[in-house]
């Protein structure tokens, strides 16, 4: 089987981690948000991963061989020449999605992370003998994405509409289809969306399946949700594989360390933290709500919540780092700094306190 993963878009909302790699390599639970959908496309028996990419091919794929050989599954790229949206690409990659088996293929938006039920997907897709299968979710505000009405019983799609402006339902596309080959025939090749010129049509013939996704969804594109979207996942992690967080007594709640971590003593850790490779958590630091990527080091007892650190970034002495706060790579704040929702660019040094959210350049 193949996927293809639409990896469009300049990721701005996650500035300035965005500024350093491609949206789809920042890292997420210790791991570059892209893995997380690759290896759950690999549990299901994909072979090949297509990458529609229109900026930056270079840098995605030369960190990607990496994993190729690890995980053992192909990884292309389909390069656009100029933003096709998201059904162009398809059209783009026609002649890589169809090996000639007639098996349908998966695509995948790169920016959402979740619960990945892809072999129940397989299996809802075989059951309705539609064209097109697509996975929903239910949100409080589905003004902001495509949102599906459908029969309760058998998941027929009625009505796909994206981004509507008045109320239509709240159950709303995840980014998660697995379609026919069929559908391609359907798809031009000229910057085109999915959601607006692809999926009402098939909708409208009967052809539009959807199946409601069991477990969490976010769409992590947004620092507030990004963080949101941790606390979901280690919360999934939890009910499925515990063993994979930390414990022990400076340990409260959901915690991930990566094994080449050094925590001190006499801190307190969680809940909701992911600590990257190789960081270094000096004694009496208090940590929560909050992820610190690779090569980071917090000196002692800094305080951080609800923040993101990024890449070999460094944190003073009884730092106190909230809000919202995110460093971009290789940020160094002084000790006894106060940032209260800074958002740093890379490579800056920090010399005094950040006292309300503001982007320093
Ligand atoms: N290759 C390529 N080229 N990819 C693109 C392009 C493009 O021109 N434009 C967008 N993409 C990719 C994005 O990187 C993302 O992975 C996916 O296509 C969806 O685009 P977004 O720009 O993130 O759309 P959205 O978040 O407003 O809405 C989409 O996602 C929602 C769920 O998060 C829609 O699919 C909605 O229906 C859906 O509910
Ligand atoms: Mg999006």
């Amino acid at each position: 089987m193949k996927a293809l993963i639409l990896v469009g878009g300049f990721g701005t909302r996650l500035r300035p981690l965005t500024l350093s790699v491609p949206k789809p390599l920042v890292d997420f639970a210790n791991k570059p948000m892209i893995l997380h959908q690759i290896e759950a496309l690999k549990a299901v028996g994909v072979t090949e991963v297509i990458l529609a990419i229109n900026y930056q091919p270079g840098l995605m794929l030369s960190f990607l061989k990496e994993f190729e050989q690890k995980l053992e599954i192909k990884i292309t790229c389909s390069q656009e020449t100029e933003p096709l949206g998201t059904a162009g690409p398809l059209a783009l990659a026609r002649d890589k999605l169809i090996d000639g088996s007639g098996e349908p293929f998966f695509v995948l938006n790169s920016d959402v992370i979740s619960e990945y039920p892809l072999r129940e997907m397989i299996e809802f897709h075989k059951s309705h003998g539609g064209e097109a299968s697509i996975m929903v979710t239910k949100v409080d505000e589905p003004s902001k994405y495509g949102v599906v009405i459908m029969e309760e019983t058998t998941g027929k799609v009625e009505k796909f509409v994206e981004k509507p402006q008045i109320f239509v339902g709240n159950k709303i596309n995840a980014g998660i289809y697995l379609l026919n080959p069929s559908v391609l025939d359907r798809i031009e090749l000229r910057p085109t969306s999915i959601e607006k010129e692809v999926f009402p049509k098939v909708a409208a013939d009967q052809k539009l399946y959807a199946m409601l996704l069991p477990g969490f969804w976010m769409d992590i594109g947004q620092p507030k949700d990004y963080i949101t979207g941790l606390r979901l996942y280690l919360d999934s992690l939890r009910k499925k594989s515990s063993a994979k967080l930390a414990t022990g007594s400076q340990m409260m709640g959901n915690v991930i360390v990566d094994d080449t971590a050094v925590i001190g003593d006499g801190c307190l850790i969680g809940p909701d933290v992911a600590i990257g490779p190789g960081c270094v958590i000096e004694s009496g630091v208090r940590l929560s709500r909050c992820t610190v990527m690779r090569g980071v080091r917090v000196k002692k007892h800094a305080c951080i919540s609800n923040s993101i650190i990024g890449w070999h970034s460094t944190v003073g002495r009884w730092a106190r780092v909230e809000n919202m706060t995110i460093l971009g790579e290789d940020v160094h704040l002084a000790d006894e700094i106060y940032s209260n929702g800074g958002v740093v660019l890379p490579h800056k040094e920090i010399k005094s306190s950040i006292l309300k959210p503001e982007i320093v350049m």
